[in-house]
């Protein structure tokens, strides 16, 4: 490959540690204060036809489907407007009715992924507005598509998608901002999120500071064959992103779960040997969550907590935690995720994994 590594030992561990730049480049020159809003040159619908838009659905696979699922909760929040998150490989062999008034994003890094595509040429053909949000800048879905957002966050090589998804998850706020604008969010409540949003590459930058202490965590539970993954609304795509970071590098065997969902199944699982990873960062259900802790330690489970700085509750419960910067909630999956990035790759490395290219996994996958 042409991209350098420039003294990472992975391109995996590289594209971590670039994301507070690559967070940057995404919301760069999209972010305008007088009119509190967000700003895109790819759109190509007209103002008319945005403004109308009364449903959206999101359509990806893999990581890109964790992103649709955190985009889900911002857009219903900022915008309120009913989203719903569908893997390309249904949505494609499925024939759901939709509205006239319905948008389609197809979220890819690759803007190659054949299931993407095909979900998103079936939609079109019933006649509704799609729009990409891509990395590969002129990639099939790039072009196809009747416009778009990139995320501008330079090649990814690590085949387990990293910088990407973060990216993914910022553009879906600044579309969340844009949609939010058009309807029910306030000057001030842009402005806000604006503000939050141009805190978040430093945040981002702090979260990293986590690694010496996940790299000693690791080679704690290295050798630990299931995890579960643990968390509630904004942190629920993120646990489902931990896990399958953990499972695409290790082959360990990983689930996320809503924590409350834990009890109807997983808490089955639990002995000594299955750490729980909980993402609980303080919020509307911090308490809960630390109820759902509780009863993890009660059944002899091991718990790493990924907590708010300053946090000493959470802390009296865990086995291990990891302190990652406060942020508002919506911003709370990109924070939380570096971390759990690190943990998958130090655990891969510790168990002498091919952490670039993990066996069985294609970075895009191009046939069905
Ligand atoms: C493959 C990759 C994943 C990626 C998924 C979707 O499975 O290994 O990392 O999330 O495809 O790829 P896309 O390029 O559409 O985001």
């Amino acid at each position: 490959s042409q991209v350098e590594l420039d003294g990472f030992a992975h391109y995996m561990l590289k594209e971590i540690y670039e994301q507070p730049e690559t967070i940057r480049n995404a919301m760069r020159g999209r972010l305008n204060r007088d009119s509190a809003t967000a700003v895109f040159g790819g759109l190509n619908l007209t103002a008319q036809q945005l403004r109308t838009i009364d449903r959206i659905v999101l359509t990806a696979c893999g990581t890109s489907w964790h992103a649709g699922l955190v985009g889900e909760y911002m857009l219903e929040a900022f915008a309120r407007l009913p989203v719903e998150v569908e893997y390309a490989s249904e949505l494609r062999y499925r024939n759901p009715p939709l509205s006239s008034n319905t948008l389609l994003f197809a979220i890819t890094q690759s803007g190659e992924t054949i299931d993407t595509l095909a979900a998103m040429r079936e939609v079109m053909r019933k006649g509704h507005p799609v729009l990409s949000i891509c990395n590969v800048v002129g990639s099939t879905i790039a072009r196809e598509s009747d416009g778009g957002v990139y995320l501008h966050a330079g090649p990814e090589i690590g085949v387990a998608s990293t910088k990407a998804f973060t990216s993914q998850c910022v553009v879906l706020a600044l579309l969340a901002l844009y949609f939010g604008r058009l309807h029910h969010l306030s000057y001030e409540a842009g402005l806000r999120v604006i503000d939050e949003l141009e805190a978040l590459p430093d945040q981002v930058e702090q979260a990293l500071e986590t690694n010496s202490d996940i790299r000693r965590i690791a080679g704690k539970y290295s050798r630990c064959n299931n995890f579960l993954y643990l968390g509630r609304q904004y942190n629920f795509p993120a646990a489902l992103e931990g896990a399958l970071k953990l499972k695409e590098i290790s082959y360990i065997h990983a689930e996320g779960y809503p924590a409350a969902e834990m009890k109807h199944g997983p808490i089955a699982l639990v002995d000594e040997n299955t750490p729980s990873v909980f993402v609980v960062p303080r919020g509307g259900v911090y308490e809960k969550v630390l109820a759902n802790m509780e009863e993890i330690k009660a059944r002899g489970g091991p718990v790493i907590a990924i907590v708010n700085r300053g946090d000493e509750e959470a802390a009296e419960i865990a086995d291990d935690v990891v302190h990652v910067p406060v942020v508002a909630d919506f911003l709370q999956p990109i924070v939380t995720s570096i971390p759990l990035q690190l943990l998958a790759y130090h655990i891969a490395v510790l168990r002498g994994c091919d952490v670039d290219k993990p066996r069985n996994l294609a970075k895009s996958v191009t046939v069905e």
